[in-house]
């Protein structure tokens, strides 16, 4: 079959290399991808939004089977587009993609299900936020409603901190329609944990949980990325606390959408907490996570096609996944000033990678005149997998090494904390 995938990251060239490997698949197209993809897919030159184009696109090339990356074409209604002119495609509906495209909606939603999350209350105006923030303690949460790129969630320290950011908010409307609602939310401390699961709006099959570590630099310090590293199995999560995050959240959600008549398929990403009273939702995303997936696909073994396919034409049928015992990291390479404002255009050099279990997933790459160069923040997903977590950051590590441009960096410290929590597992087991 034919399959297009839509979006430029890390993830879609996951994405691709996964589904090249389909015995299923002739050909894969990426719109509009970037330098990296193009080793792996055909790139057509339609961007992510342009949902009218793409829809034509997959009618006129005849495309089975088309999957969405990113969340912004999902909240515009792509898949409305593609469902009314009887194109499969995988991903969640306009309604359904709330779930990421509304914190207000989601919060709402939680409450009425019952799915644990931290309090909030929702303002609609100036007076509203300086209200619920002058209950209450700090650390508090400020999180726009709508789709901010990662960059409308603040943790505030103080009352004068958390007044300034709202006043300036509503009255510079730097968010624009996004900010026109905020979450003033309680601060949950713990540890975070990413969990996915793909589900045809009735049956449910969860993905091997990741680990992504959101801070710019080591230490989690400095502000909030897309992710900066990730690794499977996340360490931190037991079998058992898995089971009860798919009994008391993930499950619930999928059947709460139903129940509102926004049936949810596609790929559900919680992103979580694990808090001393249990695991509680942090948000929605309605696709897969990025830089989870590069990590989660290098250990799935079923086949990425076939199961996308099956919940595209809405039956997942029996599915039960299976995953490498190796463990798979991934370190991010990014430019000096992400996740601010950065430099474009620097050209990017790339030693060979010798080792055939290190991958270099692009993100933020294209060819101008013969030359790579970088065009966002993050610029190569370094991946690797290996019998141990500890071998597989090494590799990873080794691969991040081999991408050189003015200012590149990463961070450090991706799996530290792991690899201590799985010293302590060995040392408190009893032989
Ligand atoms: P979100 O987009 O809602 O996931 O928020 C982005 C990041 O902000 C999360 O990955 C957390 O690191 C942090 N965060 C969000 N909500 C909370 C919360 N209620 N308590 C503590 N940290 C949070
Ligand atoms: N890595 C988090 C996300 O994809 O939103």
């Amino acid at each position: 079959m034919r399959v297009l995938v839509i979006g430029n990251g890390g993830r879609e060239h996951a994405l691709c290399w996964k589904l090249r490997q389909s015995p299923l698949v002739r050909e894969v197209f990426v719109a509009p991808g970037n330098a990296g993809i193009a080793e792996v897919a055909d790139r057509v030159p339609i961007g992510a939004s342009d949902i009218v184009e793409l829809a034509d696109f997959a009618r006129n090339l005849k495309i089975d089977l088309t999957i969405v990356g990113s969340e912004l074409p999902l909240t515009i209604g792509i898949v409305d587009e593609f469902h009314k002119r009887g194109l499969p495609i995988f991903g969640p509906t306009r309604l359904a993609a709330e779930l990421e495209g509304s914190k207000a909606f989601s919060k709402d939603f939680m409450r009425r299900y019952g799915i644990p999350t931290a309090e909030a209350s929702i303002c609609s105006s100036l007076p509203e936020a300086e209200t619920a923030l002058r209950k209450g303690s700090f650390p508090r949460v400020i999180k726009v409603d709508g789709l901010a790129s990662g960059k409308g969630v603040f943790i505030v320290q103080s009352l004068d901190e958390a007044l300034e950011l709202v006043r300036d908010i509503y009255l510079t409307r730097k968010f624009g329609n996004a900010g026109d609602r905020l979450l003033v939310e309680e601060f949950l401390e713990g540890e975070e944990v990413s969990f996915m699961a793909l589900t045809d709006g009735e049956r449910v099959v969860p993905f091997a949980p990741a680990k992504d570590y959101k801070k710019a630099y080591d230490d989690d310090q400095g502000p909030n990325t897309g992710g900066m590293g990730a690794h499977s199995p996340a360490v931190v999560l037991s079998t058992e606390v898995a089971a009860e995050i798919m009994r008391t959240i993930v499950i619930p959600t999928v059947q709460g959408m139903e129940k509102e008549g926004r049936i949810y398929t596609g790929c559900l990403f919680v992103g979580l907490m694990l808090t001393a009273d249990g695991p509680k939702v942090l948000e929605y995303n309605c696709r897969f996570g990025d830089p989870e997936t590069q990590v989660q696909l290098l250990r799935l073994e079923d086949d990425l096609a076939d199961l996308c396919l099956r919940i595209a034409r809405g039956n997942l049928g029996e599915a039960r996944l299976t995953w490498k015992k190796e463990a798979a990291a991934c370190v991010v390479v990014a430019a000096a000033e992400y996740p601010g404002e950065v430099r474009r255009g620097l050209e990017i050099t790339i030693d060979p990678v010798e080792d055939p279990s290190t991958f270099l997933f692009h993100s933020g790459t294209e060819m101008q005149d013969g030359k790579m160069v970088n065009v966002a923040g993050r610029v190569v997903s370094a991946c690797a997998h290996a019998p141990s977590l500890s071998e597989a950051l090494a590799r990873a590590y080794a691969g991040a090494a081999k991408v050189r441009f003015d200012g590149v960096r990463f961070r450090t410290d991706i799996g530290r904390r792991a690899l201590e929590q799985l010293r302590h597992k060995a040392d408190s087991s009893p032989g």
